[in-house]
């Protein structure tokens, strides 16, 4: 019988995200744990911070592959080996390939620091999305955790949580308390998402 489900992070770069992932599997707030650490960029912090707990790491660009086809084997077979059950996007700047999202569908999650559906879509990351906030006069702010399907910031959205804005925020502040509520919402999504896979493993 199974008593933890097996994650993959993706990451791109500082990776507190995954810090809060980690830190819920190791305390038992997540029945899961972090089997593999995925980075599109090396050098990428994250990689370090799963260095150090001891979880396995990999740098996947796609370009270092003859073709598309032999990308998605590479990653098809990462994901087997590591007996993955969830995919968790944290800071992840890369789409992921449909045959992945089929494989694993409705088993691919992302966090957006954003109320989706607006300030989603190409290029609103990181600080864009803040500027583009703030810019537009908006009074909140927040994170919304979705399904990932083949369009960009666009299935299913399983949790939202706001923040406010206020009308002398900088992006680095609102930045700062939208990933406050970011690390303790994406554990608790996962939290329920790994019981919810427990429970179909063990059946
Ligand atoms: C977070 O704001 C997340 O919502 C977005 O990218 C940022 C990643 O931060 N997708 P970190 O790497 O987890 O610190």
């Amino acid at each position: 019988m199974a008593d933890k489900a097996r994650m993959a992070v993706f990451i791109s770069g500082s990776g507190t995200n995954l810090q809060s992932i980690i830190d819920s599997c190791v305390s038992g707030a997540i029945p899961g744990e972090v089997a593999l650490v995925l980075s599109s960029k090396d050098g990428a912090y994250g990689l370090v911070r799963a260095q150090q707990a001891g979880i396995d790491t990999v740098v996947y660009r796609r370009k270092d592959f003859p073709d598309g086809k032999a990308a998605d084997e590479h990653l098809l077979n990462l994901l087997a080996q590591h007996q993955v059950d969830l995919i968790a996007l944290a800071g992840y700047l890369k789409m992921v390939a449909p045959v992945i999202i089929q494989r694993y569908r409705r088993r691919v999650v992302n966090i957006h620091p954003a109320l989706l559906p607006k300030y989603g879509g190409k290029g609103m990351y990181g600080e864009h999305v803040h500027r583009a906030v703030i810019e537009a006069g908006e009074k909140e702010s927040g994170v919304t955790i979705h399904v990932v399907d083949e369009i960009y910031d666009h299935g299913d959205i399983l949790a939202q949580e706001k923040v406010p804005v206020f009308p002398e925020d900088t992006p680095e502040e609102l930045a700062a308390r939208v990933l406050k509520v970011e690390h303790s919402l994406y554990p608790r999504v996962l939290k329920e998402l790994c019981e919810k896979i427990l429970k179909e493993k063990n059946r």
